[in-house]
Order: structure tokens, then sequence, then C-alpha cells
């Protein structure tokens, strides 16, 4: 496959092997979030944003794989990295909860664990952050940032989130999450969680619709008002926010909503935790979106292009003690690590911050050029894009279009469609992606 100037060709989408993977598939696997009948087929030709399915199809990724495969597929930019390394078959260590080095010395040759986290404590310096738990999931990271927020805070008791959060799946995360209901419904819950609204209302403060404002001023600050609030804020353990939500709709904190909560934080000394795990690692054109907003949080969670799930913090906030945090697979295995790592040294050595800021312009242009009914909203940061659409059955016949097309796009939120290319996307790439989109909303108008 030639990156340059392959296309997308579709003849049989779903065709008949694809069809008959995801039958076999759901013949043992639990319902879950699986949204088209794309069956990659991982030994046909691949890369960047274009791959192969098990119908010889080539498709034009733009989700990816929800942001946990930031260089596309089969990305010479990691793979050739890989190459140079005798690998060790990871069938031959177990979990990485004992050191291991492929006996050269510290910062040389494979990174593993270690390699990984001394990457990412380079790319939080900005906020003095130096110590990393490493786990397997982004749920995982979340769960372990709340749990060394409570830690650190003997008085802590309450949890404050945002509506329209996801930040996972596990029981302690989802008490956190206000996007869709089925995420919660009926689960048991950690107690005490206060939400607010998430504005980005344009206009906030004086213009804020979503409530988060009154007047000057905000549901925040009025909650934890010492005098007149219902939460005493030396008991609150946290607050976390996605700096910009994901799942909930890809949807931008408004500037003064986004000083308030760092105010207000600051103020109080509240462990503010920032949820990176969709956001970070790059892809809105900043290692970390806090890094575009006022917000200076103690800690961070990141996951998905990391390969393993990552809390990442000051050593201060971690609990001292032996055994508090640990996890067998923590790090996932040692390719895992090494594959975190090399994504993190390709984004650098590649200035693909740079490349997420210019190609996020050139897609957004595109699209408000091409003045598109049905279209209500495009916005983005780097190649964190998201366009809202009049109706939801609208976006969801949008989405089926684009796929008919070649073109894989995920919703979100309520009317959203979320867009993800690689971050080395090029300047053809996103021309041919916006055409193809372009072509499956005009189809659907
Ligand atoms: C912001 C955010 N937090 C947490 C998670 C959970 O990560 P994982 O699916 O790896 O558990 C996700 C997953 O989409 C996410 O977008």
């Amino acid at each position: 496959m030639d990156r340059d100037s392959v296309e997308p060709e579709v003849t049989d989408l779903p065709g008949d092997r694809a069809t008959e993977w995801v039958d076999y598939h759901h013949e043992f696997s639990a319902p879950s979030t699986y949204v088209y009948e794309f069956v990659w087929d991982h030994t046909a030709p691949a890369e960047g944003p274009f791959c192969t399915d098990v119908d010889g199809n080539v498709l034009m990724d733009f989700t990816s794989h929800v942001a946990a495969a930031p260089l596309g597929y089969n990305n010479p930019k990691i793979m050739e990295p890989l190459a140079e390394f005798e690998l060790t078959d990871p069938v031959k260590i177990a979990g990485q909860d004992f050191y291991a080095s492929d006996g050269r010395s510290p910062g040389e040759g494979m990174p593993g664990a270690a390699g990984l986290m001394d990457r990412i404590t380079d790319i939080s310096s900005s906020f003095d952050m130096d110590t990393v738990f490493l786990s397997n999931s982004g749920a995982e990271a979340v769960e372990n940032a709340m749990k060394i927020s409570y830690d650190n805070n003997p008085l802590g008791k309450y949890a404050l989130t945002f509506e329209g959060a996801f930040h996972g799946r596990t029981l302690g995360a989802l008490s956190l999450n206000r996007s869709k209901e089925v995420y919660r419904r009926r689960f048991p819950e950690i107690a005490s969680v206060h939400d607010f609204p998430f504005c980005s209302c344009e206009d906030a403060p004086s213009g804020c619709e979503c409530g988060y404002f009154r007047g000057e001023e905000s549901a925040l600050s009025a909650k934890l008002d010492p005098k007149t609030g219902h939460v005493n804020p030396e008991e609150v353990a946290f607050l976390m926010m996605e700096p910009i939500q994901g799942e909930g709709g890809y949807r931008f904190p408004s500037e003064a909503f986004a000083r308030d909560v760092a105010e207000v934080t600051e103020k109080y000394d509240i462990t503010l935790i920032a949820d990176e795990i969709q956001a970070g690692l790059g892809r809105t054109g900043e290692w970390w979106a806090s890094e575009h907003y006022p917000f200076d949080p103690d800690v961070i969670t990141s996951a998905k292009g990391m390969r393993v799930g990552a809390t990442i913090s000051d050593t201060e906030i971690f609990p001292e003690e032996t055994g508090r945090l640990s996890s067998t697979w923590g790090a996932g295995d040692y390719l895992a690590a090494a594959k975190g790592a090399f994504t993190i040294d390709a984004i650098e050595e590649y200035d693909l911050l740079e490349n997420a800021t210019r190609r996020g312009q050139q897609f957004q242009e595109l699209m408000r050029d091409a003045d598109l009914d049905g279209v209500t909203s495009v916005r983005g940061k780097g190649l964190m894009l998201g366009l809202d659409f009049e109706s939801k059955a609208l976006r969801d016949d949008i989405v089926d279009a684009a796929f008919a097309r070649g073109l894989l796009l995920l919703a979100c939120g309520k009317k959203t469609i979320r867009v993800l290319p690689p971050m080395d996307v090029t300047e053809r790439e996103i021309e041919l992606g916006a055409e193809l989109f372009i072509e499956a909303i005009e189809a659907e108008n």
C-alpha cells in the first residue's frame, strides 16, 4: 500500500467474510459497543489512516480506535524502532510487578515500564509531575487517581464532577459519569458525589445558558462557599474533569468556565484530577489538553495511545506505604510499555503536536467552507474534532453513509460526530477524508 496515493475503495460493505466474523464474535461475546461491521484484516495492507478489511475493502479510519491508535495502522514511526530490538517474547514474562530490563543500563535499549514512565514525566513537567503509577486501562488510571486523592486528604469525603462526564466503567469511575444513563443505572456508587454543568456556552458568564453561571457567581463557588454553600471545601477529596469532554460530545469548556474551575480549585486547594484519557497525549496539539486552559491539574490520567493506564502526579500525592497501590499487569506486557514509549518518541521526533494543530485547522476550514445543511457546529482543538447535527437521526445516518463510502467515523454525545485522524495525518488525507464526509452529509440532507 502506498500511503501517498491510496484511496478508499469499497465494493461490498459489510462483505460476506465480515458478516461471518461478526456472527462468530457475537456467538461468545457479551453485547458491547461495536459500532459497525468493519472487520480489520491485520495481515492485509494498512498504513496511517488506511486499512483493509477481511473482504478486501480499503477504508479510511478517522477514529484512530477512539484515540487508542494515535498513529494509525502499522505506522513505521513505531514499527521501525520496535524492529530494532530483539523483542523479548512477552510469554516469557508474567506481570510487571517485577523489575525488568534488556540487560543494558537504565535509559538505554528497549524501554520497558521504567522507560515509559521516564517519558511520561518528561511530557508532564509543565505541571511539575514527577511520579507515575501504571495500570492497564483508562478506568484503572481513574480509580487510582481517586484513591490517591482520598488518601492525600484525610478529611476528603466529597467528589465533584460535571454533567456529560465520562471516566470509565469500573464502579468508582462510573460514579463520576454523567453522560449516558445506561452506564450507571442501578450500579452501586461511591458516596457524596456532586455534579455541576459543564459550561461550553460561548458568551459565559453573562450569556450562560447551562446554569453553571448565575450572574457572575458560578454553581461551583456557590456550593463550596464556607458560609452559604452545602459542601465544606476542606472535605472535598477531588474534583475530576475532562478538560475537553469526549464521550459527552466533544465539548470544549468556555473560557469563563475554565478560569472559574481553575480559580476555585486553587482558592480551596482542591485536588484537580484532569482526565486526559481521550484528549491527552498530543491529540489537541499540546501534550495535555489542560495546557490550553488555565487549569493546573494535580493529577492526570492517561491511557489509550499510551497502551497502558497511567496515573500521573507529584510524588507527594502518592501514598508511601508499600502495597497501597499495585497491579499484576500494570504497564501491560513489556511490548505494550515499549509501544507507549515509542508513541511519545514519534510524536516528539516528527513534530506531531504541530501537525495536529495544522491539520486540525485545515479540516475545520474545509468543513466550514462547505457550508453544509444540517450541520450546527464545527469545532476542535488539534485533531480532536467534532461536528454537531440538527438531530440524532441525521447524525446516525451520516455515520452510516460515511461508512458506506469507506470512511470510519464515530458518534458521541447526543448529536455529535467525532473525528480523530492519526496524528501524522497528511494534507492530502485530510482533504480526502473531508471530501468523503461532505459527500455523506450532502447525501443525507
Ligand atoms: C475521558 C475518558 N476517561 C476514561 C475512559 C476509560 O478508559 P478505558 O476504556 O481504557 O477504561 C475513557 C474511554 O473512552 C475516556 O474517554
